[in-house]
């Protein structure tokens, strides 16, 4: 595996592979990597020659409050990890190279990025799809490998992919969890002993949301009463927010009839957690995924 410092030398990679007609695949990640960002690069190994993974920590994505300077930075055991999946490069640029002293552009997807994490993390998005815009045109991926965990940040990545004509096909994959039904994530490393007990509450609730419409539940209103139940039995975490959205739009859903996302966020302890499960009707049952 080869590891990539530079903007030029990854766009000369980039433009050789376009040229020998390869299908490249670009894994974007900020690093600390675990089962989830490795379950990404294996369908990109699966599916495309070669495969490239990013390593950026992107600041612009990151509040002023948020936790930009503690998280998790694992450069040399990413590297080993990916090494040892057989990936052809590591794209790290540094920040310098990425938002030199005079950038100004920023890639703003309307409506979508206001509510939900937008609202909690005001220009979140905006700086997430300044980077994978950024990303998208160095690398020039055939395929582009997304986590179905971040659901509203695949919608609205989705959204630019379309509004811009780019040329990179997005990937999603299944959310990985631990086996007690934990969401992994880079920021699991922040929660204490305790905490990571706690931190199981956002699957059981979204798993008792589950329960409830696999009984019959269609009413979004009753079915995020019974998730609420599982979140309040749990003084430790504090719900952000808990919305069931037609995954189009994002916006609340009324009914379930078309495909639906059940979206939770919440605080345990110093640390903020999401997660979601999708709903799809399969004939006259729907389909829950988590
Ligand atoms: P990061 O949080 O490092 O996640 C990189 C990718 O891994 C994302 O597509 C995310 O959805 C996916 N991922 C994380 N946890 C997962 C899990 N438990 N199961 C499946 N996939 C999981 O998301 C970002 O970085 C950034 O916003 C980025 C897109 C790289 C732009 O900076």
């Amino acid at each position: 595996m080869e590891t990539i410092h530079t903007i030029a030398w990854m766009q000369q990679i980039a433009r050789d592979a376009r040229v020998k007609e390869r299908i490249l695949g670009l894994v974007p990640t900020m690093g600390a990597l675990h089962e989830g960002h490795l379950s990404l690069v294996r369908e990109a190994l699966h599916r495309c020659s070669p495969v490239v993974v990013s390593l950026f920590v992107n600041p612009k994505q990151f509040g002023p409050s948020e936790d930009f300077q503690k998280y998790p930075r694992t450069l040399e055991a990413d590297r080993a990890a990916l090494e040892k999946l057989g990936v052809d490069y590591l794209f790290a640029p540094s920040p310098e190279d990425m938002y030199p002293k005079d950038f100004r552009t920023a890639v703003i997807v309307e409506g979508l990025g206001d509510r939900l994490e937008g609202r909690s993390r005001p220009g979140h998005f905006r700086g997430v799809t300044t980077v994978v815009l950024k990303l998208f045109e160095i690398v020039q991926p055939r395929l582009a490998f997304f986590g179905g965990k971040d659901a509203q940040q695949v919608r609205i990545i989705r959204q630019m992919t379309g509004d811009l004509n780019l040329d990179s096909e997005m990937v999603i994959c299944p959310i990985v969890r631990e086996p007690d039904g934990l969401a992994l994530s880079s920021r699991n490393a922040y929660l204490k002993a305790g905490e990571r007990q706690s931190a199981t509450t956002l699957y059981r609730s979204l798993d008792a949301a589950r329960r409830a419409i696999q009984s019959g539940e269609r009413d979004p209103v009753r079915i995020l009463a019974e998730l609420r139940r599982v979140i309040d039995s749990e003084p430790a975490v504090a719900l952000d927010y808990a919305e069931i959205v037609d995954a189009e739009a994002f916006e609340p859903a009324m009914a379930l009839r078309r495909p639906c996302y059940i979206l939770v966020a919440a605080r345990v302890g110093g640390t903020r957690l999401i997660d979601n499960a999708l709903i799809e009707p399969e004939g006259e049952e729907l389909r829950v995924s988590l």
